[in-house]
């Protein structure tokens, strides 16, 4: 992934292409893989308000379309928008319904008109976003008057026990920056948009061993995509290193992987 820190950083940006490649290599092994993506986007559900019924609804870094599928579930009666930068995630979503239409398009650049939809949701894709003030802009720009946008990203701390692990086998970045919570706190307040919620939840997921997480990190196209993160074969004096580091965190349950999933619902005001 990229740093995102706030403002973006030039050397830092995020290779947009590389993204989409990677997300797109991974859709036909996402599903199986992507436990803590069901559970973030079910919350976020939960989180909608009471009493919405959006005519247009968009689903911002839809991926496979699991949410789409839940969205046409919850709003029946409303038309469904389905955008994803990875050409590969659309190609498996498109099939499996849900949407009325799917529609290459990055977050920061939305390819739709003013006023376009009442409701945007957003699980778990816009922390590959390095301007997360665009994000915010066009998100209010696409949005109705009283429209509302959800979204659940990730926040600085995602991760820290494989980034900590590293560190230790080999001083290296192996493991995806994120903004911190404090940087959403601001971005949104400074959007135009009415924060009707926003809180840090952490999610703890276990593995059996090393290998299962970063193979699950692979398989949901999620891996480590930084600038500068160290090319060629990870060495295997680096890899026992790295399990021998990691070992430590050891809990009854297996190695804990925390995610600190970031929970948002903003309106546009009327
Ligand atoms: C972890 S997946 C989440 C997919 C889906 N929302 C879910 O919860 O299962 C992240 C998705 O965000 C997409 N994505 C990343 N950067 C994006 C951008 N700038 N604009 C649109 N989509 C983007 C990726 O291609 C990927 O499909």
């Amino acid at each position: 992934m990229t740093d995102l820190s706030h403002p973006p950083l030039p050397g830092a940006l995020p290779d947009k292409r590389q993204v989409a490649a990677s997300f797109s290599r991974a859709a036909a092994s996402y599903d199986s893989v992507a436990e803590l993506q069901r559970a973030v986007g079910g919350e976020l559900l939960r989180r909608l308000p009471q009493k919405i019924a959006p005519r247009r609804w968009l689903d911002l870094g839809c991926g496979t379309g699991y949410f789409c599928r839940a969205l046409d579930q919850a709003f029946p009666a409303s038309q469904g928008l389905a955008l994803d930068i990875a050409e590969g995630m659309l190609k498996h979503a498109r099939p499996l319904g849900g949407a009325e239409h799917f529609i290459v398009g990055d977050a920061e650049r939305l390819p739709l008109r003013d006023g376009n939809c009442e409701l945007i949701f957003s699980s778990l894709a816009v922390q590959w976003c390095s301007d997360f003030a665009a994000v915010l802009s066009e998100a209010s720009r696409v949005l109705q008057p009283g429209g509302v946008l959800a979204f659940a990203s990730l926040c600085v701390g995602t991760l820290d026990e494989l980034r900590e692990s590293w560190r230790a086998a080999d001083g290296m970045v192996h493991v995806n920056r994120f903004r911190p919570f404090s940087t959403y706190q601001q971005l949104c307040d400074a959007s135009g948009l009415r924060v009707l919620n926003l809180e840090q939840v952490p999610h703890v997921l276990h593995y059996p061993d090393v290998r299962s997480l970063t193979h699950e990190l692979k398989a949901l196209g999620a891996h480590n995509l930084n600038p500068g993160r160290p090319g060629g074969l990870t060495g295997r004096a680096r890899i026992v290193a790295l399990v021998e580091a990691y070992e430590q965190l050891r809990q009854a349950q297996g190695l804990p992987a925390t995610y600190q999933v970031v929970y948002a619902v903003l309106e546009k005001p009327l």
